[in-house]
């Protein structure tokens, strides 16, 4: 393969995704192969470099990903020089087979799929366990993109696509079961701030990668009805002061610092 320079197009909500990333980029720079890391919701697909290798990673989000990432993959540049691509994602546990329409998606617009992985880390919303069983999660997670990297270095990698779904296929059936979708979800649903718990640092407003949320001199953060409900303003908000959806109010997870998502 001609791999020479990785660009690597990512979104990770709670920091599982940027792990696995940046073991990745580590792993492709220890062999001589530099990779520039983009984060999909500051990017614009039209300014991709089709002489680099494509990477992208992103979660598993009710059986699919979100909008966001969907539409960033829809609008890639169509190559007529089988640009290379290569993806990977994390989930909790099943990811209703993204694989095969993700692969359809580039295969049409004239790239070259040479690698898809799906890597399981600690789910990131409602059954959030313990520090000990995430902390050995994300260490089988990283070596296994570890593995993954040296295999497409080393031109091993494939992209399976098992179960078998075209992208229409995928659409009308699993992606379709999207609870998060329709208008009167993202009401039922809706975020809200616990307003003794917050004092307006703003951090949430920073954080949001659609920004669905507005913070109002003197008055408490307003959250939208566009929200794709990754849980980053849940998760790292600094006082603990935005609830997840239904709100609940367990545990939530992050994997890394909030800084590191900071706009
Ligand atoms: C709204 C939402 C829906 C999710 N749906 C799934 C799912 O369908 N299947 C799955 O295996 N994991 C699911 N997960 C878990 C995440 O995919 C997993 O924890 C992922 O590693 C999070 O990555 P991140 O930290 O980069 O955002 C979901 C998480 C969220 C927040």
């Amino acid at each position: 393969m001609k791999m020479e320079t990785v660009d690597f197009y990512f979104f990770s909500g709670t920091g599982n995704t940027l792990l696995v990333v940046k073991k990745m980029q580590e792993t492709f720079q220890e062999n001589g192969i530099p990779v520039n890391l983009h984060k999909i919701e500051e990017s614009n697909p039209e300014d991709v470099n089709l002489e680099h290798t494509i990477g992208l990673g992103f979660p598993i989000a009710e059986l699919s990903t979100y909008n966001f990432v969907w539409k960033f993959i829809r609008a890639l540049p169509v190559t007529d020089t089988a640009t290379e691509v290569f993806m990977v994602d994390t989930l909790g546990g099943f990811s209703g087979g993204i694989v095969g329409p993700v692969h359809e998606i580039v295969k049409k617009k004239g790239y070259k799929p040479i690698g898809a992985k799906e890597i399981v880390m600690p789910p990131n919303i409602f059954y959030i366990q313990d520090e000990e069983t995430c902390h050995e999660k994300v260490q089988k997670g990283l070596i296994k993109a570890e593995e993954y990297t040296l295999n497409l270095i080393n031109d091993e990698s494939k992209w399976g696509r098992v179960p078998v779904l075209s992208d229409a296929l995928y659409y009308t059936s699993i992606a379709s079961l999207k609870i998060t979708e329709s208008n009167l979800n993202q009401k039922l649903l809706r975020l809200e701030t616990d307003n003794e718990e917050c004092r307006r640092c703003g951090i949430c407003v920073r954080l949001c990668p659609v920004d669905n949320i507005t913070l109002e001199e003197g008055k408490p953060p307003e959250h939208g009805f566009n929200c794709e409900y990754c849980l980053r303003c849940t998760s790292l908000c600094p006082r603990g002061a935005i609830p997840c959806p239904c709100n609940y109010k367990g545990k939530t997870y992050r994997a890394v610092k909030a800084k590191e998502f900071l706009k």
